[in-house]
């Protein structure tokens, strides 16, 4: 039977169907294995399941690779953990969960939106520590959503998602990314803007890129300086699309009125962080995409993915489609 290490435990449901493909073997622990693991069980393994925080370097697929190991398959719809040039140039196909996610990860997105614009977690821990006293004309005050502008940083399927629901709020909507998509435009009534253009007119912006080259410290000291003052930063993308201490420092000055992350670099963020001293920031843990139905359904198609490559067959939802023109 084909051997498969998966790195962290599954819902019974889809670890059952898993069972029937392959000898599977469970990394028992709540948090990433270390390397040293990831190598030797590469050596081992004819398929990995992952994580997004595994780090399946091009060492990890360079040993599989020498070894029998045919498929990688993430539950995740992100693989920047995973060097995907490598594993392509290995001929190793690379499976991922995209779609299944884009509601529930805008849920989120927006929950954080609303939370931060009303100060709803300072407001909760101020009732639950006994310093709230009285109703106050001054107590607690933020900004209206409703009506506000909008600015979405990556306009996929998520940051249309995000689109859907500020109509609701009679929100002006701004994008930026790479290409103009003039279907999603004229369905939102969003407007292509460049970034610098965005930061300048958002009263919320929202990050909803693909970590890429272009994208990994995008939002910088410059771009902080360029934001409306007042403005709410929300990030559910990539933490390493922001740079954290320039935000600090943004926060600390008073010229952002808040953020909320659920995302940042590194997972878990350090105690020390000046960001989790400051109660106007929201800090989730990475949880956009964890609703119970969509968990499950992430964790199905990532063993379907695992089926399909354990049988040589083509991946159903493959980041690397390019590998099949590599195949031997
Ligand atoms: C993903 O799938 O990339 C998300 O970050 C998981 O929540």
């Amino acid at each position: 039977m084909k051997k498969v290490f998966l790195t962290r435990k599954i819902f019974p449901e889809a670890m059952e169907r898993l069972s029937r493909a392959a000898e599977v073997e469970v990394w028992p622990e709540s948090f990433p294995p270390p390397l040293e693991v990831l190598l030797e069980k590469a050596r081992l393994a004819d398929g990995l399941m992952t994580m997004l925080s595994d780090p399946i370097t091009s060492e990890v697929i360079q040993v599989g690779s020498q070894n029998h190991l045919k498929v990688i398959s993430q539950m995740a719809v992100g693989y920047d953990n995973i060097a995907l040039p490598a594993a392509t140039s290995a001929g190793i196909p690379v499976g991922n969960t995209p779609g299944v996610l884009t509601e529930t990860t805008a849920d989120l997105a927006w929950a954080l939106l609303m939370a931060a614009a009303r100060r709803v977690v300072e407001g909760n821990n101020e009732v639950h520590q006994g310093i709230w006293r009285a109703w106050g004309p001054d107590v607690l005050c933020g900004v209206d959503i409703y009506g506000a502008t909008l600015g979405l940083i990556g306009f996929g399927r998520i940051g249309q998602a995000m689109a859907a629901r500020a109509k609701g709020f009679n929100m002006r909507v701004l994008y930026t990314q790479r290409h103009r998509d003039l279907a999603a435009e004229e369905k939102y009534q969003a407007v292509f803007v460049p970034l610098q253009e965005l930061l300048m007119q958002s009263d919320f912006v929202s990050l909803h890129a693909y970590l890429s080259d272009e994208t990994r410290g995008l939002m910088g000291a410059t771009q902080f300086k360029l934001m409306k003052p007042g403005a709410i930063l929300i990030n559910t993308a990539r933490g390493a699309m922001i740079d954290q201490a320039a935000l600090a420092q943004s926060l600390l000055r008073g010229k952002l009125a808040a953020a909320a992350l659920d995302v940042y670099i590194p997972e878990p963020i350090p105690q020390y962080s000046p960001l989790l001293k400051m109660p106007q920031v929201i800090i989730t843990p990475h949880i956009g995409s964890a609703s119970r139905k969509t968990r499950l359904l992430m964790a199905q198609m990532t063993v379907e993915n695992m089926e399909a490559g354990l049988a040589g067959k083509r991946l159903p939802y493959c980041a690397n489609p390019e590998v099949y023109g590599n195949l031997k």
